[in-house]
């Protein structure tokens, strides 16, 4: 419970607020699936409102594009505002390569609708507590696609530059030397902005001010000589070779299968592990899943590299490599299932090459003088232009052309489709494109024209169920419309009528048929192929959509839309789950879209239907939000806390509409949603006291890298970070290694040289202090990035007090050296002070940063005015967060506030305690609130005591390697605690001996 009633009542008061704007979770869904559209003068006046919420005060950096965007109603290719007219626009890179198959994916909205999510969308499962059977599936399906030799598969939290820090990590560990420090990465790279992966990208503008001294990379042209020479003049520095196959972000640069082949021999020859960055290329964006395999390589070990990186369209980073993981770290699975799903049909992007090849060599042909260097592989193509000139008059056109794409490196315009694009979506976009090249030089070219305005709609429409008089015309329509193999007979829609529904649609003023529709229910039809395959055929859940038929004459005026909604509408109030269908595929193009405007999804393709080799689609549309299929056992967990503050499926989810936001996934670096803007919004109601702004990052490590970042660009030399012992700030990237105490993790931990210091509660107050002010003489405050201190330590339970944090303070405001307190373990309310554990520290401790993981893909940094660096895009990473775990951990925050923690933080306060004095001497209880460890003082009997409380039904966390955390869900019952947990820990306890 929020201590400051009147503090409650702000946040009441939001909460009720928000709820009136946010979709309802059964809400009918209208998706646009047929055109671009531009208001008048390009106006968008409710995202231009949004964005001011999100902005005023400057609480996140105004970055984001000025389209506030509607994953309820974007589909396949188009992009939809949240205005009424909205802006559509046509995707032309799918969320910079990270989308598969567009918006509203049929794989996605099959598994939301169909149970595949039921372990993970409602809460993020601890995939390092829990086997997780959809990590296990993705990995089996990465390995399957995998070049020679590579038999292992790991995945990390946030993107593409952790899955590389991750890749070096081990390459490090199976380098000659594991000591070495520098890597070797081509002119022309990109590796992402955490801070390795960030000094392996060759562009110094992007890397200004973040150098590393000393573990800066070694940059090589694109040349097999220039690289045996640098290899032999300085390979003994190197622990990895880093490579992309096609250079995305430093100009879509191609390189020849003969090129990457020689550095594939000349790294093995100095026996340096080669990593093969296919963040943005692999994934089926070439064609090929990956675009190593692409170019004929991989098939024998020889060929083969020792690690391949991806994310993006793999939905968080996956690093496939010849050496296991020593050390995975928890992810967010439903980010990982998404991936999955789109790995699986991947490959189905290889059938846009010959089509895109086609129209851009046109485009090159018809602009001569502009366009050069056209290039496609499956669904990525670029061109150049003249100059970074032309390139920016280009981008700057994209928005009032009607299409969304990025520039890459100095000239080239580049350009990602999705397996979603059908031939007319093609045709448009080139056409558009080709008016942005007619009219780079035109002043007037960026100002909006209107487009896409009202359909055109059939005045007086009458629809009706069908009378006895109707038959003869219907009979009539129905031969018109279809060849014989596909005309139904009078006899099945009597009987269709019969058992279910039957409309026509009538000219109101001329009595002309216009159309008609047949649906029943889909038992009716049980022998049909299709129905004939439907699981939920004999659940009565299903109502089948036999006919729809509009008149030639009367198509494209909204007649089927009419006749489709009235049949959703009919299915609705008689109770079905879902309305199916089938649609031939290539001649019902216009229905397929009407469908899928409704919600369709393809659940299953026929093939050899209507008496040939045609193929049709068995498409299904749901009319209800996903529900688990299955009862989650709560268990006694008090290992998943962090990841799932209201156990595996809070109740309050089920009124959040999470369709659109899982199924339509947006790089939130570049744009904003209604939901992400109530997130922040709550997140400004309960700033930690100090800050006024903050970051959103993707996953824990990414806190750390990306706060580093922030305060080394406002501090020119500073170098060193500075850690405490027993400390913990992820273990993926190197700088979080660097920082997190070692103990527990394997050889060469650390890449940087930074100093721990002994904490408070070990040494005492004076002590800590005193060997900071050791370091700053040592080394000069100006070379100290900054100081990392958890107000709840997550791996030792060691406790940062007042009187510690005051003195730490005062200290660094001294020396203006940024203080940064880390309450991933005490943030949310866990702590019982309030929102924050620095809600229970002296009103006057005031740090610059707090950094805070609040589990799923999803991090925050919030910062002081002092430090905060409001430019635009300096600090961006592909995702920026996931929407979906933004919407989680909203909720975990509305109702935590309204939670009293007092007797769940006393049982578990009783119940670490009464352990302790179980284990005796040594024993240790350390933490706070409903974040408590236990240290054995031995780490045999902490993991004999852990496996014993796991067989019987209780999970506890690890914490350093003698130490075990509990850490239960917010609403934990406190008689779980006293009872059942408490005995089976006891039990344990007494049961155990150590080492
Ligand atoms: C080749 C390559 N590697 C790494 C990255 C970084 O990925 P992320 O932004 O997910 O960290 C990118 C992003 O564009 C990329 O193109």
């Amino acid at each position: 419970m929020s201590r400051d009633p009147q503090h409650s009542r702000e946040l009441e008061l939001l909460e009720t607020r928000q709820r009136e704007e946010a979709p309802a979770a059964d809400l009918r869904v209208n998706r646009e699936t047929s055109r671009v559209r531009i208001p008048e003068q390009g106006a968008l006046p409710r995202s231009a409102a949004l964005l001011e919420r999100l902005y005023h005060g400057e609480l996140v950096p105004r970055e984001r594009k000025p389209q506030v965007i509607d994953t309820r109603r974007s589909c396949g290719p188009f992009m939809v505002s949240v205005d009424e007219p909205p802006m559509v626009l046509l995707d032309a890179c799918s969320q910079i390569a990270t989308l598969s198959h567009g918006f509203a994916h049929p794989g996605i909205l099959a598994g939301l609708h169909e149970g595949r999510f039921d372990g993970c969308l409602w809460a993020n499962p601890d995939s390092t507590v829990t086997p997780s059977p959809e990590l296990d599936d993705y990995g089996a399906y990465l390995l399957s696609k995998a070049p020679a030799g590579l038999d292992h598969a790991t995945f990390v939290c946030a993107g593409g530059a952790e899955a590389n820090e991750k890749a070096l990590r081990i390459a490090r560990l199976n380098s000659p030397d594991p000591t070495r420090r520098r890597v070797l990465a081509f002119e022309g790279s990109f590796h992402g902005r955490t801070l390795v992966s960030l000094g392996a990208t060759s562009n110094p503008a992007k890397r200004k001010g973040v150098d590393m001294p000393g573990f800066e990379a070694i940059f090589c042209p694109r040349d097999l000589d220039a690289l045996a020479a640098v290899l032999g003049e300085r390979g003994g520095e190197l622990y990895a070779v880093i490579v992309e196959p096609m250079m995305a972000e430093g100009g879509d640069i191609h390189l020849a299968r003969e090129f990457l082949l020689g550095v594939r021999e000349l790294s093995r020859a100095h026996g340096l592990p080669l990593i093969i960055d296919e963040v943005q290329t692999g994934f089926g964006t070439s064609g090929s899943f990956f675009w190593w395999t692409h170019l004929g390589l991989g098939d024998t070990p020889e060929t083969a590299p020792d690690l391949i990186t991806c994310a993006k369209k793999a939905g968080l980073g996956v690093v496939l490599s010849r050496w296991a993981d020593p050390e995975p770290a928890p992810v967010n699975v439903a980010s990982a299932l998404r991936g999955l799903i789109q790995a699986e049909t991947a490959e189905l992007q290889a059938e846009l090459e010959a089509p895109i090849r086609e129209r851009l060599h046109a485009l090159a042909a018809e602009f001569p003088e502009l366009v050069s260097e056209p290039r496609v592989a499956g669904t990525a193509f670029a061109f150049d232009l003249p100059s970074a000139k032309e390139r920016d008059a280009f981008i700057g056109q994209r928005f009032a052309r009607g299409f969304m794409t990025y520039h890459a490196g100095e000239r080239t315009i580049r350009f990602r489709l999705a397996s979603c694009w059908e031939l007319s979506h093609l045709d448009d976009l080139f056409a558009r494109v080709a008016t942005a090249l007619r009219r780079l030089d035109d002043p007037s070219a960026a100002v909006y024209e209107r487009e896409g305005g009202k359909r055109q709609r059939f005045g007086q429409l009458d629809i009706r169920e069908i009378t006895e008089e109707d038959w003869a015309e219907i009979m009539a329509l129905e031969q018109r419309a279809y060849e014989p193999a596909r005309a139904d007979s009078e006899e099945f829609l009597r009987a269709t009528a019969e058992a279910g529904l039957g409309l026509v649609a009538r000219d109101g003023a001329s009595d002309e048929l216009l159309g008609f529709v047949f649906a029943a229910g889909l038992e009716h039809y049980a022998e049909l192929s299709g129905p004939d395959q439907d699981p939920n055929l004999g659940t009565g859940n299903t109502l089948y959509a036999a006919d729809l038929t509009v008149s030639e004459g009367a198509r494209g005026r909204g007649v089927g839309r009419a006749l489709k909604s009235r049949q959703i509408q009919w299915a609705r109030e008689h109770g079905y789950t879902f309305v199916s269908g089938r649609n031939r595929i290539g001649l019902t193009t216009q229905m397929a879209a009407l469908n899928r405007s409704f919600g369709a999804y393809t659940a299953k393709v026929l093939e050899n239907q209507y008496g040939g080799d045609a193929t049709a689609e068995y498409y299904r549309i749901p009319l209800r939000s996903p529900a688990p299929a299955k009862k989650h056992a709560r268990g006694l967990d008090l290992a998943s806390g962090l990841q799932a503050p209201f156990g595996p499926r809070p109740e309050f989810m089920a009124t959040r509409e999470l369709v659109g936001p899982t199924a339509s996934r947006l790089n939130l670096s570049n744009w904003a949603t209604p939901d992400s803007v109530h997130y922040f919004e709550h997140l400004r109601a309960i700033l930690p006291r100090g800050t006024g702004h903050l970051y959103t990052t993707s996953s824990r490590d990414e806190l750390l890298d990306k706060s580093l970042r922030c305060l080394k660009m406002a501090r020119a030399e500073a170098t060193i970070a500075v850690g405490f012992e027993g400390g913990y700030l992820g273990h993926t990237t190197a700088s979080a290694r660097s920082l997190s105490d070692p103990a527990g993790f394997g050889e060469g931990f650390a890449l940087f040289d930074w100093p721990r210091i002994p904490h408070p509660e070990d040494v005492g107050v004076a002590a800590s202090v005193a060997a900071l002010q050791g370091l700053i003489d040592a080394h000069g405050a100006a070379k100290i990035v900054a100081v990392f201190v958890e107000l709840v330590g997550e791996r030792s339970g060691r406790v940062l007090g007042s009187e510690a944090a005051l003195a730490l303070a005062k200290l660094c405001k001294t020396h203006d050296i940024p203080l940064a307190v880390v309450e991933t373990a005490s943030g949310g309310y866990r702590s019982g002070a309030g929102a924050w554990g620095l809600d229970g520290l002296d009103a006057g401790f005031c740090p610059n940063l707090v950094l805070w993981y609040p589990g799923g893909q999803l991090g925050q940094i919030f910062i002081d005015s002092r430090w905060w660096n409001g430019a635009p895009l300096q600090l961006i990473s592909t995702w920026d967060g996931d929407e979906l775990s933004q919407i989680r951990t909203h909720e975990h925050l509305r109702a935590a506030h309204r939670l009293e923690l007092g007797p769940a933080i006393n049982a578990l306060h009783d119940l670490a305690h009464e352990a302790a004095d179980a284990i005796g001497e040594g024993a240790r209880v350390g933490g706070i609130g409903l974040y408590r460890t236990l240290s054995f003082g031995d780490p045999k009997r902490a993991a004999a005591v852990l496996a014993t409380c796991r067989d019987a039904g209780l999970l506890l966390g690890r914490g350093l390697p003698d130490t075990l955390t509990l850490v239960p869900a917010l609403d934990v019952e406190p008689a779980a605690l006293r009872g059942p947990a408490r005995t089976i820990l006891l039990d344990a306890i007494s049961s155990s001996v150590g080492g």
